[in-house]
């Protein structure tokens, strides 16, 4: 949405019959509806001109407009974490600084076709790299009018987009060699629904992408919670984004993505990220002066404690149909 309503702007401004005149963006005086519109006009002052958020921020709220009720997740629990715009504007300048997206390049009807649920449910959060999607299948159906997908129904669309991995954190209701015989690295990494990542868990999902040649498709049953989660902590580890920011951008590709606590979660985790990062990134410049071509990966080779595979997986996770529609940024 954000696309679009810069491209409507867009228009709009370069418009013959619209020279002499003022372009105004309203909006009711729903809470919500201010907070979305901020968020759009925010985001093509930040995206396409270029200005600076928190300058943005400042004429935002500048006169009679006060401030702006933050952003919560998709749940309908009591809300434990703000999202403010002031975050969602940020998130979308780092995204833009580190090239997750190009205004010339991103095909929009590509977006929205692979967004479908019929059509995969897939969506890019970092191109190239992260590709986010709900649970295949054993058997492609439709079921209560909900389209299933078995995973030989993607095979096309992860090779020609340089898919080289699967990881699965849900239950194993499909079986993974039907992956891993097509040649993708298939990995699982369960843990219980709505919940967080133990540290086991999050290092060996940093250590899966890091060593990855190629992009990494990640699932969990929806593929908001468990998937934007694990999906944040690599975008905290390796981009410096703030808890915020990642939630920001992560909702923004795929909204309704970080649920409950995992927001939570993922503010706690951001210190120790940074300071992962910071250590991989400076070990890697030294040995780059030193030795030239030859790198030594600083990971531990990790190992799975079968303790955190157990427990069933709670169908608790909020699915894409029952989201709220005003309070998920719209994009
Ligand atoms: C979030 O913001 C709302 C409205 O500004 C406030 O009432 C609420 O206490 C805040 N919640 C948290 C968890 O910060
Ligand atoms: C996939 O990788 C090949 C070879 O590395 C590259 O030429 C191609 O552009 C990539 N395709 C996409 C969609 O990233
Ligand atoms: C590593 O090197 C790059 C480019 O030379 C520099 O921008 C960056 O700040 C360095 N990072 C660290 C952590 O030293």
């Amino acid at each position: 949405m954000l696309y679009r309503y810069c491209c409507k702007l867009n228009k709009k401004l370069k418009s013959f019959t619209l020279t002499r005149k003022r372009i105004v963006h309203y909006t009711s005086f729903d809470q919500r509806k201010r907070s979305n519109a901020a968020v759009l006009i925010g985001g093509y002052a930040v995206s396409i001109m270029t200005s600076l958020p928190v300058c943005v921020i400042q004429s935002l709220t500048s006169g009679s407009n006060a401030s702006y009720l933050p952003f919560r997740d998709a749940s309908f629990g009591s809300c434990t974490y703000n999202l403010t715009v002031l975050e969602c504007l940020q998130g979308i300048r780092k995204a833009l600084q580190h090239g997750f997206f190009d205004f010339e390049t991103f095909d929009v009807d590509e977006y929205e076709h692979y967004e479908r649920v019929e059509n995969g449910d897939l969506n890019w959060i970092v191109p190239g790299k992260f590709l986010a999607f709900s649970g295949p299948h054993p058997k492609t159906k439709v079921e209560n009018g909900y389209p299933l997908h078995a995973p030989e129904a993607y095979f096309p669309y992860f090779r020609k987009h340089n898919v080289t991995a699967v990881v699965r954190l849900n239950k194993k209701i499909y079986d993974a060699k039907r992956f891993s015989d097509a040649g993708f690295s298939h990995y699982d990494l369960f843990f219980l629904d709505g919940s967080t990542p133990s540290d086991i868990i999050t290092r060996r999902f940093l250590h899966i992408c890091e060593s990855t040649d190629g992009a990494v498709a990640v699932h969990c049953k929806a593929g908001l919670g468990r998937t934007g989660t694990l999906i944040g902590c690599y975008l905290m580890k390796h981009y410096r984004f703030t808890a915020g920011e990642a939630i920001a951008w992560i909702r923004i590709c795929r909204p309704g993505s970080v649920i409950g606590p995992q927001q939570n979660f993922l503010e706690e985790k951001q210190a120790s990220l940074w300071l992962q990062g910071d250590g991989q990134r400076s070990q890697k410049n030294r040995t780059e002066e030193r030795a030239g071509p030859h790198l030594i990966s600083s990971m531990d080779q990790l190992s799975l404690s079968p303790a955190h595979n157990t427990g069933s997986d709670r169908p608790q996770e909020v699915m894409r149909q029952t989201r709220p529609q005003t309070l998920t940024l719209g994009v």
